[in-house]
């Protein structure tokens, strides 16, 4: 079992996509275990991107994700790493793949709207960074109990 953070940057929540966004997770199939609207502190934003410091991108990164509120997801399950990247699309939107969330919705890498953890040990790492354990629903889902 893999976990993955998904950030719904501040221009993803201003141009009202969230509903579009996590339309396109949740139809791929990804169990969310943790949600919330949130505000980054500038602590924060240096912890979560502080392996990028010192690159010429990073102000301006820290700068762009602690501008306004953000949505941030916890899921959980198999290969969920590789599932959210695919489904996310490229840093770069230009070079998105169209069909890619960043590849429909975005021209600007500065402003490419989602942020998904790389790597299993990242996203066990960023979930723990950004949710609390009371924060992450543990049960398992059932979806044939609303399906049958
Ligand atoms: S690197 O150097 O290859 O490790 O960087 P990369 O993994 O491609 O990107 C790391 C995060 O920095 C963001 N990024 C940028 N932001 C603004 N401007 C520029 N030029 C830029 N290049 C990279 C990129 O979106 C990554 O952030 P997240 O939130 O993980 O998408």
């Amino acid at each position: 079992m893999e976990k993955s953070l998904i950030i719904l940057k501040p221009d993803a929540v201003q141009r009202g996509l969230i509903g579009p966004i996590l339309t396109r997770l949740e139809a791929r199939g990804l169990k969310f275990i943790g949600i919330k609207l949130s505000q980054v502190s500038s602590e924060l934003a240096h912890k979560h991107y502080g392996v990028h410091e010192g690159k010429p991108f990073f102000a301006g990164l820290v700068s762009y994700i602690t501008s306004g509120p953000v949505l941030v997801v916890a899921v959980e399950g198999k290969d969920v790493i590789e599932i959210v990247r695919s489904t996310v699309g490229a840093t770069n939107p230009v070079k998105a793949a169209p069909g890619t969330i960043r590849g429909d919705f975005g021209v600007n890498i500065g402003r490419n709207l989602i942020h998904a953890s790389d790597s299993p040990e990242n996203g066990e790492h960023e979930v723990a960074l950004f949710f609390s354990s009371e924060e992450l629903i543990r049960s398992e889902r059932s979806v044939d109990q609303w399906i049958t």
